[in-house]
């Protein structure tokens, strides 16, 4: 975000680098219960984007001392494989992945019935097999299908994108070119049966028009994640009726 760049975001028809329209969203796919030993999971891609989710819980929490008498407590854990991105990324926690286990966490607080299950906790794995920019987004996109699917309690699925900024113009679903050398990048999440925002970051600079604008597009696009999240618990959960014979 910080480096300024010659980069030519826009072509002459107005489409981006990779030949989408400013409002265009990258090709999502998404599949629930994709691994056999997790209580839940989901596979997740946002164009190049690869994640995979995994829920286990709510089981007993450890370490104890983090137990809530009261409700259980949702421990996320965001990382990045080392060959996900194009430099290898040292194994291991580092400040962002801590800061986005963090965002992940709370924006899950905010859907699951944690009160259902005192002391307990309710584990929520998110690996990047492959990295190109709205990871945090794709990440929660996974784990919000993961927790469905391991059938936790939950007040709604959480959809999540991203919008930004480059050459002076607002970007739906940033790609990695567009994050780093755009001018900014406003992660979003929303609970869609209220519209309540759960996640929202900011790096770099726009207006408060443009702001506003952002929200709205980033808001529009949740609700289109949404369904797809959706479909795919539909396709994992359908049950065949077996043709009667006359
Ligand atoms: O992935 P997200 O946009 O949520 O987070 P970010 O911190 O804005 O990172 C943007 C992108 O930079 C990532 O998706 C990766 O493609 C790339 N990145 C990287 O190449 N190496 C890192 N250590 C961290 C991020």
């Amino acid at each position: 975000m910080s480096m300024e760049s010659d980069i030519k975001f826009i072509d002459e028809n107005g489409l981006r680098i990779d030949g989408r329209r400013p409002d265009e969203l990258r090709h999502i796919k998404i599949e629930a219960g994709v691994l056999e030993n997790a209580d839940g999971s989901a596979y997740v891609e946002f164009g190049k984007n690869k994640v995979l989710a995994a829920v286990y819980g709510p089981r007993e929490c450890h370490p104890r001392h983090l137990q809530n008498p009261s409700k259980a407590i949702i421990q996320c854990k965001y990382n990045m494989m080392t060959f996900s991105v194009s430099d290898r990324k040292r194994p291991g926690p580092d400040r962002r992945s801590v800061e986005i286990s963090k965002i992940i966490s709370e924006a899950l607080e905010s859907v699951v019935q944690t009160e259902l299950f005192p002391r307990a906790s309710i584990d929520v794995y998110m690996e990047i097999l492959q990295a190109n920019a709205g990871t945090r987004c794709a990440g929660l996109v996974a784990a919000s299908v993961a927790l469905a699917d391991a059938g936790v309690p939950m007040k709604d699925i959480i959809p999540a994108i991203a919008v930004g900024k480059a050459d002076g113009k607002l970007l739906l679903d940033l790609n990695k070119e567009e994050d780093n050398y755009g001018q900014a990048d406003v992660p979003m999440a929303i609970i869609p049966k209220t519209g309540e925002v759960v996640l929202l970051q900011m790096d770099g600079h726009m207006t408060q028009e443009e702001f506003e604008t952002a929200l709205d597009m980033g808001i529009k696009a949740c609700y289109e994640i949404y369904e797809l999240q959706k479909d795919a618990l539909k396709r994992r959960y359908a049950v065949e009726t077996p043709e009667v014979e006359e």
